[in-house]
């Protein structure tokens, strides 16, 4: 079926959403992408899910250690949904509204991997918690980071240190080979919405790629109106 376009009252703020593995580097360059907007004068907003409203941050606890998986993979879903309910209706919704750019580290393609293609949780119950969720909240932008499987967990192990792995670091390998493959299979279904980066570079060269994104989709009509888009 073909992506649908996304219709954007006049005034709204833009939702883009990153996602990818374990040590992608998503909060690294939605941290710099936020500070390239806010010097181009746009009002930014930084949040991450699972979490990103005080409600939703309780349940993150409860299902990072490990509690969730306790309970089954609809009814982790089912906290993953309640989480972002309150998100998208405390937090992203009226930032959008007033104008505000939300930058989200994951989203709703976080629910499709880990709890769908891996968590095998049934596409019908995970529409169904999406109409729920977010209604016809899309992201106009995902910007999906991909990165060796390798890589992406040596990025973690080093930024874990003498901690324990989350509930989902520690899965195993072939766990999160195929999440590589699951969100690259989004980005080609999706080509709309969706952007693979290469993030297996260092940072100032993936952030750099990220910005020339947001550049061609966002500002390229504009390109007098907005200061400082360098
Ligand atoms: P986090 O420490 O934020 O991981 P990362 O730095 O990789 O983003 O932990 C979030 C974990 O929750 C991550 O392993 C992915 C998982 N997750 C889901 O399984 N479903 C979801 O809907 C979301 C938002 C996250």
């Amino acid at each position: 079926m073909a992506e649908a376009a996304v219709k954007r009252p006049i005034g709204r703020g833009r939702f883009i959403t990153f996602e990818g593995g374990e040590g992608s580097g998503k909060s690294t360059q939605i941290k710099a992408l936020a500070e390239r907007l806010e010097a181009a004068k746009l009002r930014t907003l930084v949040t991450r899910e699972p979490g990103g409203s005080p409600g939703a941050e309780i349940i993150r606890h409860l299902v990072l250690s490990g509690m969730g998986k306790l309970l089954g993979p609809d009814a982790e879903t089912l906290l993953f949904a309640a989480a972002r309910d309150d998100h998208v209706r405390t937090v992203i919704e009226p930032a959008l509204t007033r104008g505000i750019w939300v930058l989200c580290d994951r989203f709703s393609d976080s629910t499709r991997v880990y709890q769908g293609r891996l968590g095998q949780v049934a596409p019908a119950f995970l529409d169904a918690m999406q109409r729920v969720t977010i209604g016809d909240l899309k992201p106009d932008l995902t910007l999906i980071l991909d990165v060796p499987v390798e890589v992406g967990l040596k990025r973690a192990a080093i930024r874990r240190g003498a901690g324990a792995p989350d509930r989902f670091e520690s899965e195993d390998l072939k766990f999160h080979q195929d999440l590589r493959e699951a969100y690259r299979q989004i980005a080609a279904d999706e080509p709309r919405r969706c952007v693979l980066i290469d993030a297996n570079a260092d940072t100032a060269t993936v952030a750099a790629n990220v910005w020339a994104v947001l550049r061609d989709r966002f500002f390229k009509a504009d390109i007098g109106n907005v200061a400082n888009l360098a």
